[in-house]
């Protein structure tokens, strides 16, 4: 088999790129481990900016996300048993975000890719990437149990944080920064309305919680809870119980409790992989970096890592020139550091320390007071929340 560009990977960077190209007549094949049954019902991010919206509206597979998807003018703080918005149009000149579910973008395109797309193939498990600094690389893979290989011009790495494309960067030519949390966080799904408008993130006494949602009528809420957490150690009135006292407040407010559907729990890490490109090997998405969930960034910036991609994989292919694709890792790197600033530091604001004392909580509460209190401080925080413009 041989083909453009080999995609690793059919999660959200890879089916978006695929597209992407397919729009601009390159043609790729995709590679994914699992079942299309297994990566539809995988439960994760829910928030996207306005940037990760308009990349699925280029390339027509936007339909149902913009009938179905919910438009967020803010989200809420909540701290000290107080509430607190943070209006984005007003502090960022009109920016919105949208809650749609990563799993919905996934089907969506899935549908597409099968329907007119180039070749998606399920169950192919890449397991080697052969000479990356050559003209023509390889993706040795599995499929319906025999061994094949693809030949590609080049080869992306969109296969998420235990994928194996990083490994075929050679020692010494690159370097992880990584740092753990030590914290994890429970998930669930639940089958009640949400009861709020927005997104609260709160800094209760026991900890970190935050209210999200993915329609009006199925919420979705995480529990800061200690690493090494078994979930079925937590049983849901546990879980209620618990997120009703972290989103206390003095006032009238009540969390609707209702049946939950799904259960698991999330560790927390930020590592960035540079450079993201090695000969014609690229990475892109979880592959290259993660943050944790706590600034709703991960998936935001896998969709940022494709569109740079894309383009320079679209100006090579209308002009000749690799100009665009020899800036990759440079374009990205700048993003992801933000994000990974921005994640650092909603997470350190607003979980408590397992080994901290009173004093680091008083210094969270005056971070907190601070966005608050200042029009500036709540711009910042606004802005990179609903995403930093993309460089290109
Ligand atoms: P993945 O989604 O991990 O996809 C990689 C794919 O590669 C998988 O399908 C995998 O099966 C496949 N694969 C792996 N190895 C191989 C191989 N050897 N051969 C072939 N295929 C392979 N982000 C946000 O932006 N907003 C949020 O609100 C948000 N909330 C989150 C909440 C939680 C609880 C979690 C866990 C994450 C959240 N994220 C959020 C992060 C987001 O889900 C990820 O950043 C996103 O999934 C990255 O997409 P990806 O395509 O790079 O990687
Ligand atoms: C969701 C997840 C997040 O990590 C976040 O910060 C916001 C929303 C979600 O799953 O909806």
């Amino acid at each position: 088999m041989r083909t453009t560009v080999g995609i690793i990977g059919g999660g959200p960077a890879g089916l978006l790129l695929a597209r992407l190209l397919h729009r601009t007549g390159v043609d790729c094949v995709v590679m994914e481990s699992r079942t299309r049954e297994y990566a539809e019902q995988r439960q994760r991010a829910g928030m996207l900016e306005q940037g990760t919206v308009d990349a699925l509206r280029e390339c027509d597979a936007a339909g149902r996300l913009d009938a179905e998807g919910l438009i967020h003018h803010g989200i809420e703080l909540r701290f000290d048993r107080e509430r607190h918005h943070i209006d984005f149009p007003a502090l960022t000149g009109g920016r919105t975000v949208t809650i749609y579910a990563q799993t919905e973008i996934v089907k969506d395109l899935i549908a597409f890719q099968l329907a007119d797309g180039p070749p998606l193939l399920f169950e192919a498990e890449a397991i080697a990437i052969e000479k990356p600094d050559s003209d023509a690389p390889v993706v040795r893979f599995v499929h319906e149990g025999r061994e094949q290989t693809l030949s590609c011009d080049y080869v992306v790495g969109c296969d998420g944080s235990h994928g194996i494309a990083r490994d075929a960067f050679p020692d010494g030519a690159s370097h992880t920064y990584a740092h753990d949390y030590p914290y994890s966080w429970l998930g669930i799904l639940a089958d009640v309305p949400p009861s709020c408008e927005e997104l609260i993130y709160a800094r209760g006494d026991g900890g970190f919680a935050l209210h999200s949602m993915r329609s009006p009528s199925v919420s979705r809420l995480y529990l800061q809870v200690p690493n090494g957490t078994v979930a079925d150690d937590w049983p849901d009135e546990r879980i209620w119980d618990e997120l009703a006292a972290r989103f206390a407040i003095d006032g009238d407010w009540r969390l609707e409790r209702g049946p939950v559907t799904s259960k698991s729990v999330t560790t927390m890490r930020s590592y960035v992989h540079e450079p993201m490109r090695y000969g014609r090997l690229f990475l892109a998405g979880d592959a290259a970096h993660i943050v944790p969930p706590t600034g709703a960034k991960g998936l935001n910036l896998a969709v940022s890592d494709v569109r740079v991609l894309a383009r320079g994989f679209a100006a090579l292919h209308r002009t000749g020139s690799a100009q665009l694709l020899d800036r990759y890792s440079e374009l990205c790197l700048d993003r992801v550091w933000q994000a990974t600033r921005f994640s650092y530091d909603m997470t350190r604001m607003l979980h408590a320390q397992p080994d901290g004392d009173v004093f680091d909580h008083r210094v969270q509460l005056a971070r907190l007071r601070r966005i608050t209190a200042s029009r500036h401080a709540a711009a910042e925080l606004a802005a990179n929340y609903t995403g930093l413009p993309l460089s290109l």
